[in-house]
């Protein structure tokens, strides 16, 4: 069954087990700053998703290079702030991270970056100028920053200049449609110091609505002398990514939505890229092994209780992926003992899925855009 692609008309053939789909270009290897990485395709952040618990299972997948953690709040990380502690957390296995920050201060800009940087682990920092929602931008943080050039490049330097790690931006295409203002911001951010530059290719106002604009993407690798460009968006697949990498000719592509429904597809990609064929997903009984992994991992971090419910956004997803009747999701979301998890777990396990069978290809499942900018989802 060859997986659908919402852009190429061409999908992979499915033969002995194996996708075939021809292979990318060679690429020279991915340097951010000091940085050297081994794979292009990296995990872009999800507030309330990519916690260390899912980055460490999707890195056990396979073929991921760099993970960002979710935007962190400079300022409550400077007050100590537990929850913004927990965000950043990271392990040997982690690696390599990087610890994403937004504010519109530079002050706070420039101690959060420095307090990053002396804790372990941290091999880069992301300033978020993506952000879409209102709370964050009202602050003039997030995308908003896109509205003030000038500021924004002396936040932006002040931060390069205050840490000796590589220092990376991730931003929009603009604030809306009459000011695609990303080449401009990019070729500056590289005159400042920059180390690599991420572009989800749709504007502010967008939110996670319409299509990426490949072309905005491309304008961006165009503005810039030498750094890397990562295009972001909307890759869910194999012919997703090879296009973004065609049409736009960035260095790298980072991943959300599509590591949900298939933490898989960054090995797929890896192994795509060196070889031109590549292994399907995960199955049902290796996503139900790796979801009771990620509930571990959350466990040993939080204790098995408070744990249950940090997992309850990914389970979700989880258990869609695997084509779970809705009545036992509901068992796993309910959960409130580790006792109750793994007796829903074991029910799961014996009914196996709706669809598809247990050591088959699932159906591939869709990540819809959130309704609202981002916590509405
Ligand atoms: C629920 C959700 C949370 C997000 N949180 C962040 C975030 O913390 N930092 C950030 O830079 N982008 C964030 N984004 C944007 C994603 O990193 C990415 O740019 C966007 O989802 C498009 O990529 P995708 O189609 O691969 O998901 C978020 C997106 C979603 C849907």
């Amino acid at each position: 069954m060859p997986t659908s692609s919402q852009f190429e008309d061409e999908s992979p053939n499915l033969i002995d087990g194996k996708y075939h789909f021809p292979k990318p270009p060679a690429m020279a290897s991915m340097q951010i700053g000091t940085l050297s990485i081994s794979s292009r395709y990296f995990l872009s952040p999800l507030a309330k998703y990519t916690n260390l618990s899912f980055r460490r299972v999707v890195r056990e997948c396979g073929g991921l290079g760099l993970a960002t953690c979710d935007l962190v709040n400079a300022r409550a990380l400077l007050a100590g702030s537990r929850k913004s502690l927990a965000l950043v957390r990271t392990c040997e296995q982690d690696t390599p991270f990087a610890a994403q920050i937004f504010g519109g201060e530079p002050e706070y800009m420039r101690d959060a970056a420095q307090l990053l940087e002396s804790m372990q682990g941290i091999d880069s920092i992301d300033i978020n100028m993506g952000c879409p929602v209102d709370h964050v931008t009202n602050n003039g943080a997030g995308a908003k920053m896109m509205c003030t050039l000038k500021d924004t490049i002396k936040l932006v330097q002040t931060v390069v200049e205050a840490v000796s790690l590589p220092v990376t931006v991730k931003m929009r295409l603009g604030w809306d449609e009459t000011d695609l203002a990303a080449p401009r911001f990019a070729r500056e951010f590289e005159q400042v110091g920059i180390a690599a530059v991420a572009i989800h290719g749709r504007t502010r106002a967008q939110g996670f609505g319409g299509s990426v604009d490949l072309s905005g993407i491309r304008k961006v690798v165009e503005a810039v002398e030498s750094i890397p460009v990562i295009g972001n968006g909307d890759i869910r697949s194999i012919p997703d990514a090879a296009r973004m990498l065609k049409r736009t000719g960035c260095q790298g592509i980072s991943i959300g939505r599509g590591a949900l429904a298939n933490p898989w597809i960054f090995r797929q990609l890896e192994q795509w890229e060196r070889t031109g064929t590549y292994s399907p997903p995960g199955n049902f009984e290796e996503r139900l092994r790796l979801l009771i992994r990620q509930y571990q991992y959350q466990a040993e971090l939080d204790g098995p209780e408070s744990a249950l419910i940090a997992f309850r956004r990914t389970v979700h997803w989880y258990l869609k992926a695997m084509r779970v009747r809705p009545k036992l999701r509901d068992l796993v979301q309910h959960a409130k003992t580790e006792q109750e998890f793994y007796e829903a777990i074991h029910i799961i396990h014996t009914e196996g899925p709706l669809e598809g069978s247990r050591t088959g290809i699932l159906p591939e499942l869709q990540v819809p855009v959130p309704a609202g900018p981002v916590e509405r989802w």
